[in-house]
């Protein structure tokens, strides 16, 4: 494990990436509306990145992957695939994740959207999903382990009875997408790795309603849950700082 310390500079670069990253997501909100296809947010979204940011979308490119963001609507855990014949309707819900590289540092974020008038079971499991990301990111300061982190998430799912998604994981990030450590959304308290000043890394939970498996489309991206039941996800990019933790791809609507 190779695990990297960013200087105050780097996480500076960060601070922008990251940013840039959170106002993807601010610009595309009032256009996550019944009738709208997940192609076009991709649409508005690349063009937004590349010609008003000029900035990079790091997903383009990444492992072949094709698009902007990824767009996971209901039983989809992540890595769905926008496409002009996936249109919203009343009542999905969706997570739009979304990764851009400024001056060749990356900020990874994503939040979930209510479609429309949604049953009040998902806008529970919505709910739940922040509040486990939010309950991680509460705790992180130097000192804490990894599994202290993957405890808080866990412990809160299922306390609502949901389940934790273990197949796919948060990620350190710096001037590379996804390196080490892997930010495991489960665990136990005290164990693995200690988190130090300058380290950089996503708290990415995936909670689902029913059980915990996962399944990968023949597309080779798109994960669905294995029972067919939906999943919620939110995601920020943070930087660990000697009192606590900035939060580097923090919304304006956000209070935490
Ligand atoms: N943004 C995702 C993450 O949180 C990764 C997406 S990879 C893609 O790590 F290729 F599917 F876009
Ligand atoms: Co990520
Ligand atoms: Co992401």
């Amino acid at each position: 494990m190779n695990i990297s310390i960013k200087t105050q500079n780097e996480i500076g670069k960060m601070r922008i990436a990251g940013k840039l990253a959170a106002e993807v997501l601010d610009m595309i909100t009032p256009h996550v509306l019944p009738g709208i296809s997940t192609g076009e947010l991709d649409s508005i979204c690349y063009k937004y990145i590349t010609e008003t940011q000029k900035a990079i979308p790091a997903n383009i490119g990444y492992n072949g992957y094709e698009k902007t963001i990824c767009s996971s609507i209901n039983n989809v855990i992540c890595h769905g695939i926008p496409d002009n014949n996936k249109v919203l309707k009343n009542g999905d819900i969706v997570n739009i994740d979304v990764t851009v590289i400024k001056d060749g540092w990356y900020g990874d974020t994503s939040k979930m959207f209510l479609v429309g008038k949604c049953k009040p079971h998902n806008e529970r499991l919505v709910r739940v999903t922040q509040e486990c990301l939010y309950k991680a990111i509460e705790i992180v300061k130097p000192g804490i382990c990894l599994g202290d982190i993957g405890n808080a998430i866990q412990v809160h799912a299922e306390k609502n009875y949901y389940s934790v998604v273990e197949d796919y994981c948060g990620h350190g990030i710096g001037n590379i997408y996804h390196e080490d450590p892997q930010i495991l959304h489960f665990g136990k308290p005290g164990t693995g790795i200690e988190v130090k000043e300058g380290m950089c890394f996503t708290i990415e939970p995936m909670i689902n309603q029913g059980s915990k498996y996962s399944k990968v489309l023949s597309d080779g991206w798109t994960v669905e849950t294995k029972d067919g039941r939906n999943s919620a996800q939110w995601e920020h990019t943070l930087a660990v700082t000697a009192e606590g933790v900035e939060i580097l791809t923090k919304r304006s609507e956000e209070t935490i």
